[in-house]
């Protein structure tokens, strides 16, 4: 039976990958998608979404429009690697009425919400909200896995990853309900890059969204040799997405994850007591290797 999942998405281009696999791979089944800022403004985010959507042809799944800002500070700048508007057609559909925080409430609530895992991939504001409108759902969300985060090194500054960076206070919320979370952070994402000849390959599959995730790969696979010299690029969150398709390609280590909110160089970060020496209760279980052989598969058996 196919695994039930929601996605939150700040589309952006590897967003846009970890769409198409969720929702074309016969192991999931891709209930929801809510959109929150994060790559760009919520505007931009959310038509991207609307446009893969559409493209992709998944235009049965409904599109939920989020938050537009965080919780409580000012909005980060976005991520140079991401394309602020994708290469695809305008879309003619539209978001559903009620918003993220709302859906999720009501979501989580029904009959159907505890049978049903929570991916955030962008920043956490959607969920933050709605566990403080609802604290009831922290104990209907089974389980919860996101890219997120880093327990060595961030991207956006030494200490934070973007997605925790761009909220950090919603990421707290998230991180202290209680529901199980698997963090799936850089030094897991840094393992699967892609290179040009994947994206070239993975083209050839012969269905339209392989052909859209192969032209949106091979934009970040460019911008991460063009910028930081690497030999192919990550597509952060669709690994996130495969480890549902099957979660042993993630070795995993419990840990507890504090979220960093006051430090002038620090504020993000994502604080693991790796060693499990400070003796604090783990909150996460957090990737430390994937199998990107078996990710790999994941990638061209989904879109196919
Ligand atoms: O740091 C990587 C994350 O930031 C990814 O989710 C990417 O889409 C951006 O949101
Ligand atoms: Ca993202």
């Amino acid at each position: 039976m196919p695994k039930k999942i929601i996605l939150d998405v700040d589309t952006g281009g590897d967003d846009a990958v970890a769409i198409l696999l969720a929702g074309h791979h016969p192991e999931l089944q891709l209930e929801a998608v809510t959109v929150t800022h994060g790559n760009g403004p919520l505007l931009t985010t959310l038509d991207n979404t609307l446009r893969v959507i559409e493209a992709g042809e998944l235009s049965h799944i409904p599109v939920f429009s989020g938050a537009d800002r965080p919780i409580v500070a000012d909005p980060i700048p976005t991520k140079p690697v991401q394309r602020s508007m994708l290469p695809l057609p305008s879309s003619t559909f539209t978001p559903q009425p009620q918003r993220a925080a709302e859906f999720l409430i009501d979501y989580y609530l029904s009959p159907q919400g505890p049978s049903t895992c929570y991916v955030p991939l962008g920043p956490q504001t959607n969920l933050a909200l709605a566990l403080r409108l609802e604290p009831k759902i922290a104990e209907r969300i089974p389980s919860i896995t996101t890219m997120a985060g880093a327990y060595i090194e961030g991207n956006t500054t030494p200490s934070a990853e973007f997605n925790v960076l761009a909220d950090p206070e919603a990421a707290h919320i998230v991180f202290t309900a209680g529901i199980p979370i698997t963090m799936f952070g850089l030094e897991v994402t840094a393992q699967a890059l892609l290179s040009l000849d994947d994206a070239e390959e993975l083209g050839k599959r012969g269905t339209i969204w392989a052909e859209i995730a192969s032209r949106i790969i091979k934009d970040e696979v460019l911008w991460f040799m063009n910028n930081l010299g690497w030999d192919g690029g990550q597509i952060y969150d669709a690994c996130a997405v495969a480890a549902l398709v099957d979660p042993l390609i993630l070795e995993t280590q419990p840990m507890h994850v504090a979220i960093e909110l006051f430090g002038q160089h620090s504020r993000g970060r994502t604080v693991a007591d790796i060693s499990g020496y400070h003796k604090n209760p783990p909150n996460v279980n957090v990737g430390v290797r994937i199998d990107r052989d078996r990710f790999m598969e994941i990638l061209f058996e989904g879109l196919s």
